[in-house]
């Protein structure tokens, strides 16, 4: 069915707008930029055609963008507006045709730069000082991130030039410290940044500073306001350096456009030797004064224009597509291909995330296949080339049974994830192990992935309550284990055994549980014990626990295998409770305790070690000299005894707000 000019247009504008809020509200793009302006173009082309449905709201109308809450909002004195696109050399030669014919000139100088992939910003200088920086935001108003820019190493905070003045640059991150970033919070269970350019936004949000220095991130000037300056833009980059800016040495003055289509060809095939990003080039007209005569749209300028270059994208076979089980069961499908180099490197897997993702792609074993790698480190399918089949091409199955263990595999009622219920699976036991015995977990040194393969398939680790009862008879009988290795292993080990209480939580692996979170559950709880006996209620209402972590963190501990194996944890004495510090462990000392009736938290005899440890005394029965009868449900006769001698009575909440207080 056709769609009606008029409602095409309505269709459009919605797509556009949740597009563009995407891309700059959430930092997260749904589509490609080339995707976006062929959309855009149709929506201009509908729009010139038929101005009677132009609506209000068209992204045709507006900057473009959306500005953040939590910062100061500060308007822009000249816009900040984008640039128009192109992608190819042809498209070059009709920008320049189109200048030349407005300009009435035979021919136009430029100047090619690089277009950085980070996040535009505005920078106010006065008396040659730092005095503000701005987000470009909706591009009329941004937010002020002056703190978080003034982090940025290299970024003057004073400038030999003592005039008002505003410079425009990029703001971004190096791959490399990309990398690390990502390897962080992989590690603490969070969230992975897409790119770099989302790393650069996310850190510039933040409402810290202190975390935003530690990102690390550059600043390259591509623009000055100059009163009363020099005649080209070439000569305002010279002496933006001049003054103390970052400027980038790689950009070049071009007599003509066959030099600068030259350029930008030089630097496609360059681009991936950098250290960042860059996402194409800009050609910008050199001469100030004909920029001012072209002028601007509403949306861009007319004396620029963007290069974009093609994502690189490359053509393979995929070979195979095998499933790997996750440490919390997840299968995850991976497409082996025929390695092929794309973006620097040689690629031979990508992943595929899920099985929905098969299904969208319609991706078949031997298929030939788009790879892309731009800007994020697991390449990726991007798209099938159903025409070029053979007909040999055989259908990915979706597995009913775990590949490693055969358990028949379910699927998450929220979650598109197929997992493994087998938690004895011997692929999600090596995963758990990996985890339990890595740096931030319980630090084991010399328990990685080699011995805990090995280990668990000879049988000798069938959970990671096994590795407390390793010996060095069995480990010095293993293949390249020297007595030495074993010796340092069996050392590390026991080491751990006092690990901090929040390292311990994290161990156990607990699903959505990552280390901050753990740190969160061990500032509340006092020991494992506590931490098991946790209501839904209670879980959930401890700030930055929500519902799914609290849902999890019960499922954990509903598990007989998982109770079985922290059992077998205490019993080798690993440390499953806080660290009482040397001068708190007499915070109870002076004071007599009567315990009676079922507690929640503890049994008898934990919460009896638990005072004892803090200097306190457990009596048996209630006498004058009790200082307290802790109250549990359904009490025996001590509760009259303590209430006719005039003792106090304290429930086990009472109890743990009295040692909160006193630990203070
Ligand atoms: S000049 C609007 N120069 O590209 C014209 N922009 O699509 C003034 N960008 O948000 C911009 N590298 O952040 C200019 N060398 C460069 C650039 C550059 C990256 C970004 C800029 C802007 C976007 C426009």
């Amino acid at each position: 069915m056709n769609k009606s000019p008029k409602e095409r247009i309505e269709e459009l504008v919605k797509l556009l707008n949740y597009y563009n809020y995407m891309y700059y509200v959430e930092n997260n793009p749904v589509i490609s930029d080339y995707e976006y302006d062929q959309l855009y173009k149709e929506l201009v082309e509908l729009e010139e055609k038929y101005p009677e449905y132009r609506l209000p709201d068209s992204p045709t109308q507006k900057v473009g963008g959306a500005v953040l809450e939590g910062f100061r909002t500060v308007e822009h004195k000249i816009p900040m507006l984008s640039m128009d696109n192109t992608y190819s050399r042809e498209e070059l030669i009709e920008f320049d045709q189109r200048i030349k014919r407005m300009a009435d000139v035979k021919e136009v100088e430029y100047v090619v730069e690089l277009k950085y992939d980070g996040v535009a910003v505005s920078l106010h200088y006065e008396n040659g000082n730092f005095i503000l920086g701005v987000t470009r935001g909706d591009g009329i108003k941004g937010d002020d991130i002056t703190e978080n820019l003034k982090t940025i190493k290299t970024l003057p905070l004073k400038i030999d030039y003592k005039e008002t003045l505003e410079v425009r640059g990029e703001v971004y991150m190096r791959k490399d410290d990309f990398e690390k970033l990502n390897k962080e919070r992989e590690k603490r269970g969070e969230v992975l940044f897409a790119n770099p350019r989302n790393a650069t936004a996310g850190s510039l949000k933040l409402l810290d500073p202190k975390i935003v220095a530690q990102r690390n991130l550059q600043i390259f000037i591509y623009q000055g306001f100059l009163k009363d300056g020099p005649e080209t833009h070439w000569e305002v980059l010279e002496f933006l350096k001049k003054i103390g800016f970052p400027v980038s040495p790689y950009k070049k003055l071009c007599k003509n456009i066959e030099e600068v289509i030259e350029y930008c060809d030089e630097w496609q095939e360059k681009r991936f030797s950098l250290p960042y990003n860059i996402d194409g080039m800009v050609v910008k007209v050199n001469n100030l004064n004909l920029q001012k005569t072209l002028g601007t749209t509403t949306k861009s300028p007319r004396w620029a224009v963007a290069y974009k270059f093609p994502a690189e994208q490359v053509t393979t076979i995929v070979k195979d597509v095998i499933v790997q089980v996750g440490r919390t069961g997840t299968l995850t499908p991976v497409a082996i291909l025929e390695p092929v180099f794309v973006s620097g490197t040689t690629v031979s897997r990508a992943t595929l995330h899920n099985f929905d993702e098969i299904q969208r792609l319609g991706l078949k074993i031997g298929d030939r296949v788009f790879v892309e790698k731009s800007g994020e480190i697991i390449p990726k399918v991007v798209k099938v080339i159903p025409e070029v089949r053979t007909g040999n091409e055989k259908d990915v199955p979706i597995p009913e049974v775990c590949p490693v263990c055969g358990s028949k595999v379910v699927k998450d009622k929220e979650e598109v994830a197929i997992r493994c219920p087998n938690i004895r699976c011997p692929a999600q036991v090596k995963e758990r192990i990996i985890h339990f015995a890595s740096r931030d977990a319980m630090n084991i040194e010399g328990l990685g992935e080699k011995w805990v393969n090995i280990l668990v398939d000879k049988g000798f680790l069938t959970d990671y309550g096994d590795i407390y009862y390793l010996k060095y008879e069995d480990l010095i009988r293993l293949e390249r284990m020297g007595s030495k290795s074993a010796r340092n292993l069996l050392d590390s080990i026991e080491k751990s055994k006092t690990r901090p209480f929040e390292n311990l939580i994290y161990a156990l692996g607990i699903r959505h549980i990552g280390i901050h979170a753990s740190e969160i559950l061990a500032e509340e709880f006092n020991s494992i014990d506590e931490l098991k006996n946790a209501t839904f209620e209670r879980l959930s209402s401890i700030h930055e626990i929500g519902p799914i972590m609290a849902e999890s963190i019960i499922e954990f501990f509903s598990n007989e295998e998982n109770l079985k194996v922290i059992e077998k944890l205490k019993k080798a004495g690993v440390k499953m409770e806080k660290e009482i510090k040397e001068e708190k462990k007499d915070i109870l000392s002076g004071l007599t305790f009567v315990i009676t009736g079922t507690l929640k938290n503890y049994t008898r005899n934990e919460i009896q070690d638990y005072i004892k440890k803090l200097g306190g005394k457990v009596t048996d029965s209630v006498s004058k000299k009790t200082d307290y009868l802790i109250c549990g449900d359904q009490p025996g006769s001590k509760l009259q005894k303590a209430k006719s001698l005039g003792i106090k009575i304290i429930t086990e909440e009472e109890f743990e707000e009295l040692v909160k207080s006193k630990m203070k």
